[in-house]
């Protein structure tokens, strides 16, 4: 959308996912329109405000990691918005020179980001379609801040959700994995049902209705093997895929140890050879 001078601004008519997103983990860039939605999403599966923290503590866990495997460089692939304990956020406290790109295809998701990320000379917001690994690699902002000579986190949280089968996700898992430096690492977490009991699991398909109906955006559930299957050709971290919660656990800090939230989600993270 643009104002009469065409300066952009963002939509705040119609509901988004990464503002919705940022409601479910407490955070302050949403507007009524998505926290209507996002509550209408959550009569349907209660838990899921603590499936979107779990996912974004995985993510925390995975850059900390990545920070002590000598990884200094990270796209954030599906960002949503660069706050509540983002990607440069966790970097920059373990390594105050380490460089991020966050990376979305929601315009009002990166005008957002950018005026978050103002202050930031070592982390922009870009917008761009993670289907499409060439908009990235040749993305001016990507080549200026980055050298893809070099090993380079690679973080799919949540993106591939948001993928069809016929954009082919192992495929595209592929493409990144060839395209990074020997040395780098890619990560993801993923939406799934296959540990979740009968009422969880049905939750979830009225979950996954409510986001397309109200924010049209259809959401892949996919079973552990599937996943599994994306990471061939490189290394599986310990403890490989697991619950994101079982990923490298904080001790004491489980957020959704307690609920059927628990079984909903994948993560893993692979070094690529
Ligand atoms: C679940 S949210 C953010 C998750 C975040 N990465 C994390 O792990 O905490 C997923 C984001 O992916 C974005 N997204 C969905 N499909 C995308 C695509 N094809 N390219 C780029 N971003 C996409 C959505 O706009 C949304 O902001």
């Amino acid at each position: 959308m643009t104002t009469s001078t065409e300066r952009p601004v963002a939509d705040v008519e119609s509901a988004n996912i990464a503002r919705i997103y940022d409601y479910y983990l407490g955070g302050l860039y949403n507007f009524e329109v998505d926290r209507q939605k996002a509550e209408r999403i959550r009569s349907m599966l209660p838990s899921v405000d603590l499936l979107a923290r779990a996912n974004r503590d995985w993510l925390r866990r995975t850059v900390r990691f990545l920070l002590s495997q000598g990884v200094d460089q990270f796209i954030d692939l599906g960002s949503g918005l660069p706050t509540m304990g983002n990607v440069h956020e966790v970097a920059h406290a373990r390594n105050p020179q380490a460089r991020v790109v966050y990376v979305d295809h929601e315009p009002s998701a990166v005008l957002h980001g950018e005026e978050i990320l103002a202050d930031e000379p070592l982390a922009v917001m870009i917008e761009a379609d993670g289907r499409f690994p060439e908009q990235i690699w040749e993305h001016p902002q990507v080549r200026e801040l980055l050298d893809l000579s070099r090993p380079v986190g690679i973080l799919m949280g949540g993106l591939l959700v948001f993928v069809d089968d016929k954009d082919d996700p192992a495929a595209l898992v592929a493409q990144y994995r060839d395209a990074c430096a020997p040395g780098s690492y890619l990560a993801v977490s993923h939406l799934s049902d296959d540990l979740a009991d009968p009422e969880t699991k049905a939750q979830v398909g009225r979950m996954t209705d409510a986001y397309l109906v109200g924010v049209g955006q259809q959401l892949y559930v996919r079973p552990k093997d599937v996943i599994a299957s994306w990471f061939e050709g490189m290394e599986l971290v310990e403890p490989g895929l697991t619950l994101m919660a079982d990923w490298r656990p904080t001790p004491g800090h489980a957020v959704d140890a307690q609920t059927p939230s628990k079984a909903l989600g994948y993560g893993a993270t692979a070094r690529i050879r």
